[in-house]
């Protein structure tokens, strides 16, 4: 069991640092094999950040959360492929079009090169809101439909997801109570219990000094009301 959570979780380097990104990907690599760089890191220190996670092992979930016209969008995948990212995400709400004209342009581009494409994870929901189930299914079919391998969803929607559509489920909204903007929120405990496959936590991490005795107390964690 607690091998099994090291193994799904996906820690958030929202930082505007690179000094201290460095700091956190060396405190938990090899425990942690699997990195989310997002806007804020992206934003900040671009491809080499991710070229820096690579040489060190570790794995990229770049969470630029795509929503474009087709071409755009196919064209920012194929950038996110030759920078190596294990995955990377796409806003479900761009549509059906622009979602499979990515996919199939991605997978050619692969094929071409003789290479695996990225995962192509789809958002539904933002965790900081309050919406309802059925909701955040729409959204997941929609991904179902554009053949993507999974999706970004809160814990308490996975198994639903998985049943319904055999997506790859990634969740965050990790914490044990409301504390901050996350809304629809769960413990890695939940997580693990839900059967998700993987699961972001970021804040409750980077903001600690010991990132190592951090993600230790974060997989012990229960659930307050
Ligand atoms: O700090 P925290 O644990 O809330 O980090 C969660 C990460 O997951 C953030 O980087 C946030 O941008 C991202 N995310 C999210 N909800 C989504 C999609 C991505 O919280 N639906």
């Amino acid at each position: 069991m607690f091998k099994k959570s090291w193994e799904k979780l996906i820690v958030a380097l929202d930082i505007a640092s690179e000094k201290k990104i460095k700091e956190v990907v060396q405190a938990l690599y090899p425990k942690v094999k699997k990195f989310k760089v997002g806007l804020i890191a992206y934003t900040f220190l671009g491809p080499k950040i991710i070229k820096w996670i690579n040489n060190q092992g570790g794995e990229v979930f770049l969470d630029l959360k795509f929503f474009d016209i087709p071409n755009t969008m196919s064209e920012a995948a194929k950038l996110a492929m030759d920078m190596g990212v294990w995955a990377f995400t796409v806003h479900l709400r761009s549509g059906k079009d622009s979602l499979r004209f990515l996919k199939e342009q991605l997978v050619s581009e692969a094929e071409n090169r003789g290479q695996h494409p990225p995962l192509i994870i789809g958002v539904t929901e933002l965790t900081s809101k309050k919406v309802s189930l059925s909701k955040v299914m729409t959204l997941a079919k929609v991904a179902y439909e554009s053949k993507l391998d999974g999706v970004v969803c809160s814990v308490w929607e996975a198994r639903k997801i998985k049943k319904s559509f055999g997506l790859l489920t990634i969740t965050p909204g990790i914490r044990k109570r409301k504390e901050d903007d996350q809304t629809r929120i769960a413990t890695v405990k939940d997580a693990l219990k839900e059967d998700v496959d993987y699961f972001v936590v970021g804040r409750p991490i980077i903001k600690e000094k010991d990132y190592l005795k951090a993600v230790k107390k974060l997989l012990e964690e229960r659930r307050e009301r």
